[in-house]
C-alpha cells in the first residue's frame, strides 16, 4: 500500500482568482525519501499544509496509509519551516508534546520516551535545557526528535535547514540520511536548494509549475549511504544542471 495518494486534488486559497494545486495525482511508497524541489511561492508548503489536514483541498482526495485525510486527527509527522520550539517549555517538555496529545502514556514514560529520543538525536542530557540554550542545528535535531515521538510513519520536513549556516547544514544532511536508515519511515523533504535535493532523495519530485498538477520524478542515480563527494560526479553535475534549468524555467514564466 502506498503511504501517501493524491487523488486529483485541487486547491485554492480564498481571494485568490486561480487554483494553486489543479487536479495533482502522485503516490509515494512506504520507506522512501523524496525531496519536493520548487522555486519559492510555488505551492510547496500547501502540499503540506494539506496532506498534514490543515488545510483541505477543494476537490479530489489524500489518503495516508490508505485513510483518507479530513480536517482532524494526526496523519504524519510535520515538522514546519521554523523550528517551532516553544521557548517557555524545556527542550524535553516540547518533545512531550506529541506524547501529551495522545494521552497514552503517563507521566513516567513520557519521560522515559523523550529521554531515548533525545539520545536518538545526540542530546541525551538536555531535557532541562531551554530551547535558547541550544545552537541552530542542535534546535533542529531536537525538533526532529518530537516529530518522531508522534510516531508517524510518514515524516514531512518543510526546509527545515534553511535557516543553518552552510556547514552545519550540510552536516545536518549527513545525520538525517542516518537517521532514516536507522529507521523504516518515509520522509517527504521540503527544499529550493537543489544540490541539497540530489543529495537526499532517492528520487526528487520537481515542481515545474504552478498551478501544480504534476510532480515530476527524476531519480537521483546514487547509492547509499551517500558522501558529498559523490555530488562531483559528473552524471550528478549534468543532473544538477537540468534541475536548475527546469526551476528557472518557472521563474521566468
Ligand atoms: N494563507 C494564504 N492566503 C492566500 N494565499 C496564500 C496563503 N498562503 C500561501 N498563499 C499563496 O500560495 C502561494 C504558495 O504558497 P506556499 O505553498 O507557502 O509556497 P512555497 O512553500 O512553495 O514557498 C504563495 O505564493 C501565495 O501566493
Ligand atoms: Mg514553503
Amino acid at each position: 500500500m502506498n503511504v501517501l495518494t493524491f487523488d486529483h486534488v485541487s486547491c485554492r486559497y480564498p481571494g485568490q482568482g486561480t487554483d494553486i494545486v489543479d487536479r495533482l495525482s502522485f503516490e509515494v511508497k512506504p520507506g522512501s525519501f523524496h525531496c519536493i524541489l520548487g522555486v519559492s511561492g510555488c505551492g510547496k508548503s500547501t502540499l503540506f499544509r494539506m496532506i498534514s489536514g490543515l488545510m483541505s483541498p477543494e476537490k479530489g482526495s489524500i489518503y495516508v496509509n490508505g485513510k483518507p485525510v479530513c480536517g482532524h486527527g494526526s496523519y504524519c509527522g510535520y515538522m514546519p519551516q521554523k523550528d517551532m520550539l516553544f521557548p517557555w517549555r524545556s527542550v524535553g517538555e516540547n518533545l512531550a508534546l506529541p506524547l501529551e496529545i495522545q494521552r497514552k502514556l503517563g507521566k513516567k514514560e513520557q519521560r522515559q520516551q523523550v529521554e531515548a529520543a533525545l539520545a536518538e538525536v545526540g542530546l541525551a542530557g538536555c531535557a532541562d535545557k531551554r530551547p535558547d540554550e541550544l545552537s541552530g542545528g542542535m534546535r533542529q535535531r531536537a525538533a526532529f526528535a518530537r516529530t518522531m515521538l508522534t510516531g508517524s510513519d510518514l515524516l514531512l520536513l518543510d526546509e527545515p535547514f534553511s535557516a543553518l549556516d552552510f556547514l552545519t547544514r550540510i552536516s545536518m544532511q549527513e545525520w538525517l540520511l542516518a537517521q532514516w536508515r536507522k529507521t523504516d519511515k518515509t520522509i517527504l523533504f521540503i527544499t529550493h536548494d537543489v544540490e541539497e535535493a540530489l543529495f537526499l532523495s532517492s528520487s526528487v519530485l520537481v515542481v515545474e509549475h504552478t498551478p501544480i498538477r504534476a510532480l515530476r520524478e527524476i531519480p537521483v542515480p546514487m547509492d547509499f549511504p551517500r558522501s558529498r563527494k559523490d555530488l562531483a560526479r559528473p552524471e550528478i553535475i549534468d543532473l544538477r544542471e537540468e534541475l536548475i534549468g527546469m526551476l528557472r524555467k518557472q521563474v521566468a514564466e
